[in-house]
């Protein structure tokens, strides 16, 4: 990059005219990358592969079942690494992501538009917010939700009142909202209750599909994961997976389990507050909560692009149980299985 950054500082003294030049330069992909991508195109479509950071990514390089590709090993655009290699017979790219939304977004949308992608396969842990399952249970939501996209209510006014750009289109009041004062601690008066955080409003994304017309917004809150991705899922939920780290010495109290569930939930928010965590329960029957997926699911139904996503439970969000606080403990088990659960699932699309 140095070497770069250099060329163009010289290339803008030399031409001072164009300077501006030497800016844009960097944000485009340039020519030679082009070719380079379209090299590695000739080896799709593939089965493209998300992940949130490198503790989810490594033990799939380190696993037999993954082949990385010997001619284009990987590919470097724009500060993400796209990986190359095969997993039971289909060809994938694997791009990480780093945390939280927006990265996920954006690093999708890469993947799609510059790779030859048939479907998108996520993985990675999550916190837990269904006290019916345990830590290093295996999830598999049929819908997603962004939940960290609000609009803020003024005090003093409740459900029946209007929001703000309701009337444009903007936001609405259909999803719900989660108001303060029903967390206040000693809620037994209602005056000492009241809180002037007043509530927030849950509120669906806007999206242009690529199918849709430009500049057209619709909206979407609970976006679904492909019927027959999730529908192929179901033949995991008998498989194998080790309840104990280190040998025999520290167990789980029974064997994790592969589950598919309703409803993922993710926002730009780490979650470690129990009551928020039972509210999210209730309120939006999330089981797996956590950062990315609605990121990926999001941009993937805009682009008509199939995907699932595959999430071990790592922690009970915002503790309450046994197990609670050994998360660090069995982090690596949850890791581990959500990876497992993938490296079986991708050879199952082998029939598409
Ligand atoms: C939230 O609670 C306050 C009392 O603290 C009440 O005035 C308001 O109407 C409530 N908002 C909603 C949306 O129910
Ligand atoms: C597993 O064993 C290794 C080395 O024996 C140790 O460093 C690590 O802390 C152990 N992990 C757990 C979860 O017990």
């Amino acid at each position: 990059m140095g070497g770069v950054r250099q060329k163009l500082l010289a290339g803008a003294i030399v031409l001072t005219t164009v300077g501006l030049m030497a800016t844009a330069a960097e944000g485009y992909i340039s020519g030679k990358t082009w070719t380079a991508i379209n090299r590695a195109n000739r080896h799709g479509p593939f089965v493209g592969l998300v992940v949130p950071n490198t503790f989810e990514m490594v033990p799939v390089l380190n696993s037999p079942s993954f082949v990385a590709s010997k001619t284009i090993p990987n590919l470097d655009v724009q500060g993400r690494r796209f990986r190359f290699g095969a997993i039971g017979g289909q060809n994938v790219v694997m791009v990480m992501t780093g945390l939280s939304m927006l990265n996920a977004g954006l690093a999708t949308q890469m993947l799609l538009s510059l790779f030859r992608v048939k479907g998108i396969v996520h993985w990675g842990i999550a916190g837990n917010a269904n006290e019916d399952l345990q830590i290093g249970d295996v999830t598999i939501p049929e819908y997603w939700a962004h939940l960290s996209l609000w609009n803020w209510q003024r005090y003093g006014d409740g459900k029946e009142n209007e929001l703000p750009l309701e009337a444009a289109g903007d936001y609405t009041r259909e999803y719900g909202f989660l108001n303060f004062s029903d967390y206040t601690v000693g809620q037994g008066n209602p005056a000492m209750a009241a809180n002037e955080l007043n509530s927030i409003w849950y509120q669906p994304e806007e999206i242009f599909p690529a199918s849709g017309v430009p500049e057209e917004r619709q909206h979407a809150f609970w976006v679904r994961a492909s019927k027959r991705y999730y529908a192929l899922a179901a033949k995991l939920e008998g498989m194998e997976l080790p309840a104990c780290v280190n040998g025999t010495t520290t167990c789980l109290p029974r064997a994790p389990r592969v589950v598919r569930v309703s409803r993922g939930c993710s926002g730009n928010v780490f979650l470690d507050n129990a009551r928020y965590r039972q509210f999210l329960r209730t309120k939006f029957e999330c089981t797996p909560i956590e950062m990315e997926s609605a990121a990926v699911a999001l941009v993937a139904y805009q682009q008509g692009v199939p995907f699932l996503t595959i999430r071990s439970l790592s922690d009970l969000a915002g503790g309450g149980s046994a197990l609670g606080n050994e998360a660090s403990t069995f982090i690596s088990i949850a890791a581990q299985n959500a990876v497992d659960v993938m490296l079986k699932f991708v050879p199952l699309l082998k029939e598409q």
